[in-house]
């Protein structure tokens, strides 16, 4: 039976471009679940767009020396072109700055205010005295109550998804200036969660115990059980939406009461596009609202939001939020301000019309029910033994023996022998194969199940061989290619929503573009005898290793430049007397030999002419340069530093070295040759 949706992915912070653990963790399964909603014939509105409130923003800003409004200017047009580059398929991509989203999101507030659901209240807060501001959310860190995190935020510890209150932090640091904030009384207004505990416990404890997620449903549970507290839906910011009640000057909404609101709003400026009613995707309870998310916004989706549709009342509850868990890179957990990403803009760039592979990888390796590791072997490998081997392998088989021994007719079939019927009657099956694994959100499965039935088709034609029949069984060979042609289009339809581009490519190949997903599991015949297909192109195309040492390559290199900025400089040294410099005895020296110390990595045994004597200096640098690269060169050495036994053998002195920003160690040398023993003063 069709059916409406209402389909939201988690509205993006406006602070950086979008990453691979984004795209897997929310907008790959989100939107193959739309698409596959659509294909199925069902009134889907699938909604997303920009979070341009909250502290991120600000603190970026405040980094680049520019405003607010331009940072989320700047990141919701790459954002926004990458997802439609990338083949998301928004219905709506709005923001939260639109002129509706300040309207709707005010007159939320305004209702809830008016029904007296809040609770409004003079308490101390954390206070940044030198910044002269209030700390709330990003604006201050501390440890977790919870877990002992140390870097937890003062609305979440996203160690262990904690929803925390700033106050409730242990020794909080404003992230403004560093400092130990004070506290100071201001106003705010709290939803009391307290006063939806049974709601809670009775909507999902009993009613989602077997369809949720166990990850998403163990969380919601264990906070449910901790008891819930009274939340500040408010803060004393001066970016976001102005509190709309008397008292709230100088106030804004907390950017996680306005954003979730932000899919109400983007389904209403959508449907006054489209000339539709909104309502009922949000208030007639036949609609089926399912919000994909990752698992730090869990406490947002399934505790807070679903408490503030209650309070207000006329809204439907969310039937499911298939939170995904985090994907890592390389071993290395993601970070934006790490720089330790794959950026979606980059990957756009650097693999054209390639999409669908990172498509794949993401969704055949997503993070489903634990974290998982994006490697770019993987990538590869994804892309190579299943993408090529499999998939495009059969393709491409089909399309060239139909236009070698048909001109690219569809050949009739005569009688299906029981390989072909089987053949046929498991290809009719997949529909429903790949739609119960979408049902239960498990994407990984479904695209696994796409990919077997592409290699039901290479296992039809190495095991029917029409390559060799065509010379003795014209008519045999010709029901081979009929059964191959079907299983074709059926990968065509079926394949949409995990591979949009190569499905399109396909469609194109066959000149078919008309079956429904019912279509194979029901009907006899997707491509009939005597139709015309086109030539053959290749679907997918081999990664080499190169390409792939590239990227680990640009990885290192980004880690490296990001230490690099991040690097502190060391605090200067207590102050001594001229006296004191005077004890240095520092010369130049010419390193005359060198070896590695034996059983170790870092050493290197020098012998150095120091002008006064040779004598053998044990030094640090094995792992930075080999014995023959020092041979010859003119060092600073501290000639009359007490001797002291490394590895059994004795050092006299001190070669002086520093350490670029990149981590390479350099001699401290003279620049031009001169005689050894001179001193430096
Ligand atoms: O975690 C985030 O990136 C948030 N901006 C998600 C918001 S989802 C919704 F509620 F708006
Ligand atoms: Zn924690």
């Amino acid at each position: 039976m069709p059916k409406r949706y209402t389909i939201t992915a988690a509205l993006p912070y406006t602070n950086g471009p979008i990453h691979i653990g984004h795209l897997a963790g929310v907008y790959v399964p989100a939107d193959i679940y739309a698409r596959y909603k659509r294909l199925t014939g069902n009134d889907v509105a699938f909604i997303c767009g920009s979070d341009e409130h909250g502290v991120p923003i600000t603190i970026k800003a405040k980094k680049e020396g520019v405003s607010p409004q331009d940072i989320v200017d700047k990141y919701h047009a790459i954002i926004k072109k990458s997802f439609e580059d990338f083949g998301i398929t928004f219905d709506n991509y709005s923001r939260t700055s639109a002129k509706i989203h300040h309207d709707t999101a005010s007159e939320f507030f305004k209702t809830l205010y008016d029904k007296h659901e809040f609770l409004e209240e003079v308490t101390a807060q954390l206070y940044d005295e030198e910044a002269n501001q209030f700390l709330a959310d990003r604006f201050v860190t501390g440890t977790c109550p919870k877990c002992g995190n140390e870097e937890a935020y003062g609305d979440q510890c996203e160690n262990c998804g904690s929803s925390l209150n700033a106050t409730d932090l242990i020794n909080p640091k404003s992230a403004i200036t560093g400092n130990v904030p004070t506290l100071k009384e201001t106003k705010h207004w709290f939803l009391p969660l307290n006063k939806y505990e049974d709601f809670l416990k009775d909507w999902i404890l009993k009613g989602h115990k077997n369809d949720w997620k166990p990850n998403v449903y163990g969380q919601v549970k264990s906070w449910i059980d901790d008891g819930l507290r009274p939340r500040a839906v408010t803060r004393d910011l001066d970016w976001g939406i102005p509190v709309p009640v008397s008292g709230g000057e100088g106030k804004v909404l907390y950017v996680w009461f306005d954003a979730p609101i932000g899919y109400i709003s983007a389904t209403k400026e959508w449907a006054a596009k489209e000339g539709k009613d909104w309502e009922p995707y949000w208030k007639d309870g036949n609609t089926k609202l399912v919000h994909f998310i990752g698992k730090d916004n869990i406490v947002f989706h399934c505790i807070i939001f679903p408490s503030m549709l209650k309070a207000e009342g006329s809204y439907i509850l969310p039937d499911n939020v298939p939170a995904n868990e985090f994907l890592n890179l390389e071993g290395n957990k993601l970070s934006t301000s790490k720089n330790w990403a794959v950026w979606l803009p980059d990957y756009l760039e650097d693999f054209p019309n390639q999409q669908d592979v990172l498509r794949y990888a993401l969704t055949a390796n997503a993070p489903e029910s634990k974290d998982n590791d994006f490697t770019w072997k993987d990538f590869q490998a994804r892309n190579n033994n299943e993408l090529v081997a499999i998939f495009g392998n059969f393709i491409n088989r089909v399309v060239v023996l139909t236009n070698k021994y048909y001109d690219g007719v569809t050949p009739e079939a005569s009688e299906l022998s029981q390989v072909d019927e089987e053949t046929l009657a498991a290809v009719k099956a997949y529909p429903s194969v790949i739609e119960s694994s979408i049902e239960r959100y498990r994407f990984r499965e479904a695209s696994q199940e796409l990919i077997n039935l592409a290699r039901l088709g290479n296992k039809y034609l190495a095991d029917e061989e029409p390559w060799k029949l065509i010379k003795t069984d014209e008519a045999r060979t010709k029901t081979i290619m009929f059964v191959a042609l079907q299983i074709a289009s059926a990968l065509a339809t079926l394949s949409e929503p995990f591979l949009p581009f190569t499905s399109d490519k396909l469609k194109k190949i066959l000149n078919a573009t008309d079956n429904s997903w019912h279509d194979v599991s029901s009907k006899i015949t997707l491509l009939a005898s005597g139709h015309q297909i086109g030539k053959g192109e290749l679907l997918f195309s081999k990664i080499e290793d190169q390409t792939i040492q590239e990227q680990l390559d640009k990885l290192e290199a980004s880690k490296k430049a990001n230490e690099a900025a991040n690097k502190t400089l060391e605090p200067q040294k207590d102050i001594i007397t001229f006296e004191d410099f005077t004890k240095l005895d520092m010369r130049v020296g010419t390193i005359l030999e060198a070896e590695k110390m034996p059983k170790t990595k870092k050493l290197l045994i020098l012998k150095v002419d120091t002008g006064i004597d040779t004598r053998t200096i044990v030094s640090g640098i094995a792992e930075s340069f080999t014995p023959e690269e020092v041979i010859g060169k003119q060092v600073t050495v501290l000639v009359n530093l007490a001797p002291r036994k490394l590895r059994g053998v004795e050092s006299e002195g001190m070669i002086l070295m520093t350490e670029t920003s990149e981590g390479e160690l350099v001699f401290v040398n003279p620049d031009t040759t001169v005689n050894s023993g001179l001193q430096i003063s």
